[in-house]
């Protein structure tokens, strides 16, 4: 697999500004406020139609195709994106063993790949362990676009440890859907906050909302604080934002307790892991001491930091548990983007 980006490291992606409709969807700095809420508006739209078995959501995107490109493990983001395609009426295909026995198996490289989807659908979910992969492929695809007399557009389903737009609105969506508001709250980020593409998007994404007087506490390891550029970015448009290694300074206080997983498959040696992988386990015991109205979010999968099996049954029948919420409620913003760049909205 050819991790290297050419030819794109020059691409900015073009703000949303008040139109879906044929964008490329790579970062969660295309949107602002009155983006979010005509997409969430659109989400609430299409959820309540699709739990009404609404007949006409199925034209929304008919005739339509969606290519998915996966280099990189997924279930909740490829499913959803799937279902959000079918829903719409819209067909997805893929390559049929997975990318790991498509061309990539050759040595062919990212730009080419995409090019190839590019020349069959309409738009392309690619997930890529490179940071700005998603980039690289909406670049290509403008290259290829006179060509075709059409142009496919690319939705980022995660670039590394660089972001994850998707979950970010989804995660947003959850945090409104569930308190009401984006205003006035403690919201705390815990885990691998060096390697979590949802939390550096989370949190750049609260920013852009603009979430009046909510403060970001983010509680993580030494070695995987979150990054400077993310901590710049979100205190720069104003939040009050403060690190930690002692969770229990925070938690009790906390309204949204955003859990992540340790990324392992980000570490080159096994022991740094190890050294750092239980630093932070949520068990039913950890949330009993936060408030009654708080949330527990976590964009899964989840492993030992949600502590052991008998511990995620009694977590799953926790009512601050949101994290099925989160699941569902991708799948709407998932429709809700799908129609939008393919058609401009719902
Ligand atoms: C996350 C991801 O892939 O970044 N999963 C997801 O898309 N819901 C989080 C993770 O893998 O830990």
């Amino acid at each position: 697999m050819d991790e290297t980006l050419t030819g794109a490291s020059a691409y900015r992606p073009r703000p949303i500004a008040g139109d879906l409709a044929g964008r490329h969807i790579v970062s969660v700095e295309q949107f602002a406020r009155p983006d979010l809420d005509a997409l969430f508006a659109d989400v609430s739209r299409l959820r309540a139609r699709t739990r009404v078995s609404d007949a006409s959501v199925r034209h929304l995107c008919a005739g339509m195709l969606l290519a998915t490109l996966f280099y990189e493990a997924s279930t909740r983001t490829d499913m959803s994106f799937q279902a959000a395609m079918l829903r719409l009426g819209g067909e997805v295909i893929a390559a049929s063993g997975g990318v790991q026995f498509s061309s990539v198996y050759k040595g062919e490289n990212l730009a080419d790949s995409v090019r190839a989807a590019g020349c069959y659908a309409d738009v392309i979910v690619l997930r890529h362990p490179a940071v700005r992969s998603s980039y690289e492929a909406a670049y290509n695809l403008d290259q290829l676009a006179d060509r075709l007399g059409r142009r496919p557009v690319v939705v980022s389903a995660g670039d590394g440890v660089g972001e994850h737009p998707s979950q970010a609105l989804l995660d947003l969506y959850t945090i409104i859907d569930a308190k009401g508001t984006a205003d006035g709250l403690r919201v705390t980020l815990v885990g691998d906050l060096g390697n979590g593409r949802t939390v550096h998007s989370l949190a750049k994404l609260l920013a852009l909302y603009g979430a009046r007087n909510t403060r970001l506490d983010f509680v993580s390891p030494a070695a995987l604080r979150m990054p400077r550029e993310v901590l710049r970015f979100v205190q720069e448009r104003g939040f009050e934002t403060h690190e930690t290694e002692d969770l229990m300074s925070v938690l009790p206080e906390s309204d949204v307790i955003y859990w992540t997983r340790v990324q392992e498959e980000r570490f080159a040696d096994p022991a740094e892991y190890a050294a750092i992988a239980t630093r932070f386990v949520m068990t039913p015991e950890v949330m009993s001491h936060a408030r009654a109205d708080a949330i527990l979010m976590h964009p899964l999968p989840r492993k030992h930091e949600m502590g052991t099996e008998a511990d995620h049954a009694v977590l799953d029948a926790d009512r601050r548990s949101v994290y099925f919420h989160q699941m569902e409620n991708g799948m709407y913003v998932r429709m809700a983007l799908l129609a939008g760049v393919l058609r401009g909205g719902v």
